[in-house]
């Protein structure tokens, strides 16, 4: 018999390995999957029963810091009964799911993905297959999952539906983690399966017209639980059968190696994309941090982080599937329509740059600005540069790119006046209206006839006008370095850990000629003290002595003392033309006394 006993951090890392490396070398865009990548922002929506308890029972806040309303009832260990009793405070009169699609249609999404089924076992729409239904527990009897359908097609939103197929707290045989004590014979677990899920599956797809998207919520391997491999297989399979254009998300549990065929992988929850993936995929994400409605949860994010989240998605190819959580009246909490219409604002004037646009071929946060998506046209490519910060001297540099652009305007100027703009080597500078044309981010098209040539290894040219070379962006990624994470809270940052004699290599693209300091920050606790570091650039060499950079107290009042980075002026070097220019800094520790490398810095100077 299985053991299941399965630590939620350890399922963590489960989820990452199996979405990141299990589905990472898929990159064709599944053809069913092409409205999806179109799409990339839907809604997501958690309403159910939890919603009548708002996070807290009978006085008390649910049981877990991680504040999931929708949990309640496992976390605080509700009865049965009691739960179901929570239907009582719902305001049936009231509750209009029409109104959710339109918030989303206002939101500028274009799907919508409803909690049909949760954990709690309770179905959202007229089951035959279980009676432990809304349909047969409301008066008159509503089946909330037909009229989201119906206001689905009216709108022309996309449905998905969230279908909790592992646990069930509802069901004898459903899977629940107090299982974990008590253990389930894998026939009982099927007896679930076969008379609940399957059947359920089969209304969902049968009943309520195009479904495009079955939301799963298995968020580990099924080898760490109850559910088998076959019983995965024959889900998903009666989703082919019965609605072969329906997208699948990775959490049903399969892995790649088991089944190529699932279209959508899905990030954990609220983990926002870091690397680009070439596989469709999306970011379940919250306004505040509970997915159904907790009156005591107030971490709203921003509008301005919510779009850039969304931004940020969309420039390494992944999709944002924000969630709202109603209330037992149906309301959407004030906090998250406020944003989401504000975010819909913002849609109107730049749909351009998020609809069918995808990620751009130079490296993941290549500028400190903001974020790049790219559209390909008949006639050419466009990028969409996204200003998360505007340039307080109003220019833009835009790096790694060779082509000229053959326009340059705001998006949001619908006369699309051209913007002044300067084009040299791999650098665009942009002239920007004084004060930000939009609150949250404004958006600059550049325009080109074909596809931009591309400019690699490259360091670009920082938002303060200087380049900051790292063990990270260098150019020979061939010398293999030991690079140290950043510790305690941050307070300690990333660094090269040098020993040897190095040599690291950077290539920058300077426009304007002139003198330019060099700054070098590394930390040196060693004795002697007679290291040196050689930075070369131009023909010309700086030679810096190694000296001892001390200690700090990181944290006040805290016995939190680390060694110190600082950094120190290596010289200044002049470069008399503009062009394209190899960096060079040669590390020479003495007696393998550590220097601690972080980076090195290039501005102009004299
Ligand atoms: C988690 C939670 C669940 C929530 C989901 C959203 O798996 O169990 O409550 O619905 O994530 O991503």
């Amino acid at each position: 018999m299985k053991k299941y006993y399965l630590l939620r951090n350890v399922t963590t890392f489960l989820v990452f390995f199996f979405t990141v490396f299990l589905l990472d070398g898929q990159s064709v865009v599944n053809k069913r999957a092409e409205w999806f990548v179109d799409a990339r922002y839907g809604m997501f929506i958690h309403w159910g029963l939890y919603s009548g308890a708002e996070g807290v029972w009978k006085g008390e806040s649910l049981r877990n810091d991680n504040n999931y309303a929708e949990w309640i009832q496992y976390r605080n260990s509700i009865g049965h009964e009691e739960y179901l009793g929570l239907i009582d405070r719902f305001k049936w009169d009231e509750i209009d799911p029409e109104k959710w699609v339109l918030l989303a249609k206002d939101a500028g999404m274009k799907y919508v993905v409803l909690t049909a089924k949760h954990h709690d076992g309770f179905a959202l729409w007229d089951s035959k297959a279980s009676s432990y239904n809304v349909a047969r527990h409301t008066s008159p009897s509503r089946d909330i999952l037909r009229e989201l359908a119906d206001a689905c097609q009216k709108h022309g939103l996309r449905l998905g539906l969230y279908y909790s197929h592992w646990i069930d707290w509802d069901h004898e045989y459903g899977w629940n983690h107090r299982m974990e004590i008590t253990g389930i014979r894998p026939e009982d677990y099927d007896l679930y399966w076969q008379n609940k899920v399957i059947p359920q599956m089969r209304e969902l797809l049968t009943n309520y017209g195009p479904v495009d998207l079955i939301w799963f919520d298995m968020w580990i391997h099924h080898s760490g639980t109850v559910v088998s491999r076959e019983q995965l297989i024959q889900l998903k399979s009666l989703i082919r059968e019965l609605q072969p254009s329906c997208l699948i998300n990775s959490r049903l549990g399969l892995s790649l190696k088991e089944d190529s065929d699932v279209d959508i992988h899905e990030m954990g929850d609220n983990q926002i994309g870091s690397q680009l993936q070439d596989f469709p995929w999306q970011s379940p994400a919250t306004v505040s941090h509970s997915w159904g409605f907790h009156r005591r949860d107030t971490e709203w994010k921003s509008t301005t982080s919510l779009l850039r989240s969304l931004i940020n998605n969309v420039s390494l190819n992944g999709n944002y599937l924000l969630n709202i959580g109603p209330r037992a009246n149906g309301e959407v909490p004030y906090e998250i329509a406020v944003r989401l219409r504000e975010m819909g604002k913002w849609m109107e004037v730049n749909w351009e740059s998020v609809y069918g646009c995808k990620a751009f071929e130079l490296p993941e946060g290549y500028h400190d600005w903001g974020r790049i998506t790219c559209r390909e046209t008949a006639g050419g490519t466009r990028l969409y540069l996204h200003l998360f910060n505007y340039p307080l001297d109003n220019k833009l540099y835009f790096s790694g790119v060779t082509s000229k652009p053959d326009r340059v305007y705001l998006l949001a100027d619908k006369q699309k006046r051209p913007l002044d703009y300067t084009h040299k080597g791999a650098l665009a500078t942009i002239s920007l209206p004084a004060s930000a044309p939009d609150p949250y981010v404004s958006v600059i098209v550049l325009e080109y006839d074909g596809k931009p040539g591309i400019h690699e290894g490259l360091v670009a040219k920082n938002m303060d006008g200087g380049y900051s070379l790292t063990p990270w962006n260098r150019d020979n990624s061939g010398i293999v370095l030991k690079t140290v994470n950043k510790q305690r809270r941050g307070t300690v940052p990333a660094y090269a850990s040098i020993t040897e004699p190095t040599v690291l290599k950077w290539k920058i693209y300077i426009d304007e000629p002139g003198p330019k300091n060099f700054d070098i920050s590394y930390s040196f606790q060693g004795e002697t003290g007679k290291g040196i570091i050689r930075v070369k650039a131009d023909g010309e060499t700086l030679s810096h002595s190694v000296t001892p950079t001390g200690k700090t107290v990181a944290e006040p009042n805290s016995d939190w003392v680390i060694d110190d980075f600082r950094s120190h002026r290596a010289g200044i070097i002049n470069f008399n033309n503009s062009g394209y220019y190899d960096i060079e800094v040669e590390i020479n520790p003495q007696n393998r006394e550590e220097i601690k490398f972080q980076w090195l810095w290039i501005c102009r100077g004299g």
